[in-house]
């Protein structure tokens, strides 16, 4: 390759990559044009597997938006305050697969890898958090995969939420596809302490000085004694609904109403 002026912008990842793609072609002598085809059909083969996710996203995000919109304009009060999404990047996909170990195929990392698309729903109360969890998986369209409940059972360091993995169809123009979107549903505070949390786990890359990792302890339980104290003021807002036969039995007992 011949350098050219603007090869200082490129980020030195992409240049070693191909670099190694260079040298593995000089080396074994492989057909370029051939590995060329390869890289080709794996670059669309995962463009096509993103759009597939993303139109995932845009299924479930549209039945997280009705249910707010919903709220806001029957009842004046929404359980659900901010929804974000997120799609994989390639290389955190990548990095994924890599990691989890198994085939490479599109195939195959599609069915050991579930949190391709993902959707984090923050509320207020951690009864809403259990509500809207119940809300969604009663759809008859979504098909709940598996569930954690790290709100009753936290993790070691403190971390709380409510995880699902649906699955939802997406009709595209031959075919519809099935895809998994992670849910994490959590209060405010549990959003807050999960944020923090990630930016000094990524900073000292998972290996937190003593000293922090106790001011994590102690915050969790700041933020886990905020959730139980506004959520005895709950029922000062809205009354919760009476669920029956749901997804969680251990979650909070509904504030009585008056
Ligand atoms: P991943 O391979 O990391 O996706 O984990 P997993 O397949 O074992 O699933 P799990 O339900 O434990 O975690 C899924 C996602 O929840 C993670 O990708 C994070 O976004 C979030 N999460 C889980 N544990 C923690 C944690 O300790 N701190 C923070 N900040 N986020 C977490
Ligand atoms: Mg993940």
């Amino acid at each position: 390759m011949t350098a050219t002026p603007g090869d200082a912008d490129v980020p030195d990842r992409v240049r070693d990559m191909v670099a190694a793609r260079q040298q593995q072609l000089e080396t074994v002598g492989a057909d370029p044009q051939a590995l060329a085809e390869q890289l080709r059909q794996v670059f669309e083969e995962f463009t096509e597997l993103r759009m597939h996710y993303q139109f995932g996203i845009d299924e479930v995000l549209t039945k997280v938006e009705i249910l707010r919109k919903e709220f806001e304009q029957m009842h004046e009060y929404s359980p659900i305050e901010h929804v974000r999404t997120r799609l994989k990047s390639v290389e955190s996909l990548v990095e994924k697969a890599l990691r989890t170990e198994g085939e490479m195929t599109v195939r195959a990392i599609r069915e050991r890898i579930h949190d391709i698309a993902g959707i984090r729903i923050t509320c207020s109360f951690v009864s809403d958090a259990y509500w809207v969890a119940e809300m969604l998986a009663a759809q008859g369209d979504l098909e709940v995969l598996t569930v954690k409940d790290y709100i009753a059972s936290p993790k070691a360091n403190g971390y709380r939420s409510l995880h699902l993995i649906v699955r939802v169809p997406v009709y595209l123009s031959t075919h519809v596809e099935q895809v998994p979107v992670e849910l994490q549903i959590r209060t405010i505070a549990m959003d807050f302490w999960a944020s923090v949390e990630h930016k000094l786990s990524y900073k000292y890359e998972r290996n937190l000085p003593p000293e922090l990792r106790e001011e994590l302890d102690d915050a969790a339980r700041v933020a886990d004694d905020l959730d139980a104290r506004m959520e005895r003021l709950r029922g000062e807002i809205r009354p919760m609904p009476v669920h029956e036969g749901g997804l969680f039995t251990q979650r909070p007992a509904p504030p009585t109403e008056d």
